[in-house]
């Protein structure tokens, strides 16, 4: 499969969006960016074309897809939608959140994976919003990176893993918000996040008047346990070099990673670190993570492929507390790391 097509990258304008909607409309798949990532898109309502989807990502079977929108009143022909979750979608859509709301038939298993729930999304990104509405179809879409690998923010990204996979790229610059949707399971007596994003927990409660996380967010699963979103089980966010987080006091921290770079025996090692801290590292390989919580998770998924590049074989990295966005950021940070993290 992997040199079927010559893959096209193009700026989205009105002749690549045509080209992007026919391809949609004719069963293929196109990369597309959102305000997250970028995915990677196909008519959910063709068996034949999400299959396309998993072939192209090497995604398992078992781990459903997201299904994007770009107008609400699409969304009851395809699942029910409660009193509840529409509030949600007046507050926070478009935006970086999927809703998992119970299916309606027309919506094939391939897309769920069998589950009873389809997520729903609205992106915000222009670009994504313009193919929706050309194609009008809804997409299904993961993220558009080879299964296993970090999730895409810029249009390069998408081309390293899906050269000769997919026949086109629409190049939307680099995401915003820099890590997935906010994934809430709508169907029980209160939402529950199954995956942080930018949309909080916090945020989230402030509208349903209530809003838990599942507690498998930052905690590896246990043995034989099923978990609540499929995609938490699968290894993710990898990038090839082992990672270690080290969490606490920001002195602390620096003193302890200087001592791990400095005895890992590694050919080349690096250091994920606050802009501020960069200078407690001097003569030491650091990639910079960004000034805040919004910053790292704009930049995380772009410096793992850039420590891959690079040929890094152990990366150290900076936590940070696991509030607001910064629960989206130490929950990818922890799947990249197989939940290597140290307190100091
Ligand atoms: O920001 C995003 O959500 C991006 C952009 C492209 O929209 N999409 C994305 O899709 O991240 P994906 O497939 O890489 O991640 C979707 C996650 C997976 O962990 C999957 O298991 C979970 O959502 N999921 C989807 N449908 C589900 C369902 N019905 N029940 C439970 N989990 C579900
Ligand atoms: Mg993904």
């Amino acid at each position: 499969m992997s040199d079927e097509f010559q893959t096209k990258c193009l700026p989205v304008t009105d002749k690549s969006l045509e080209w992007a909607a026919e391809l949609l409309k004719g069963g293929q798949v196109v990369a597309f960016p959102t305000e997250t990532v970028y995915g990677l898109g196909a008519n959910a309502l063709n068996e034949e074309a999400v299959g396309k989807i998993f072939a192209a990502k090497m995604r398992p079977a078992d781990n459903p897809l997201i299904v994007h929108l770009y107008d609400p009143e699409q969304m009851p022909d395809l699942c029910i939608v409660s009193d509840r979750t529409r509030r949600l979608m007046e507050a926070f859509c478009p935006g970086p959140i999927t809703m998992l709301c119970p299916k309606k038939p027309i919506i094939p298993d391939i897309v769920t994976a069998n589950l009873r729930s389809v997520g729903i999304r609205f992106p915000s990104h222009e670009g994504a919003r313009a193919l929706l509405k050309a194609c009008n179809l809804p997409i299904a879409a993961p993220s558009a990176n080879l299964s296993t690998r970090p999730s895409p923010t810029r249009a390069l990204h998408v081309l390293e893993d899906m050269q000769g996979r997919i026949p086109l790229i629409l190049d939307g610059g680099d995401c915003q918000v820099g890590v997935e949707s906010t994934v809430v399971d709508m169907t029980g007596e209160v939402p529950v996040v199954l995956r942080p994003g930018a949309v909080t927990p916090e945020m989230i409660a402030a509208v349903c008047g209530v809003c838990e996380v599942a507690d498998s967010v930052m905690r590896p699963l246990r043995e034989g346990e099923s978990a609540p979103s499929p995609g938490m089980r699968h290894r993710h966010y990898a990038p090839r070099g082992k990672m270690t987080i080290v969490c606490g006091n920001a002195e602390a921290v620096c003193r302890r990673i200087c001592d791990l770079y400095d005895q890992s025996g590694a050919q080349k090692p690096c250091i994920l670190s606050l802009t501020d801290h960069i200078p407690a590292y001097a003569g030491r390989l650091t990639l910079d993570l960004g000034r805040d919580e919004g910053a790292l998770a704009h930049n995380i998924f772009a410096l793992l492929r850039r420590a891959d590049e690079l040929g890094i074989d152990r990366i150290f990295a900076e936590g940070i507390a696991d509030r607001g966005v910064g629960l989206a950021v130490m929950n990818r940070m922890a799947r990249a790391a197989a939940f290597d993290i140290e307190q100091v």
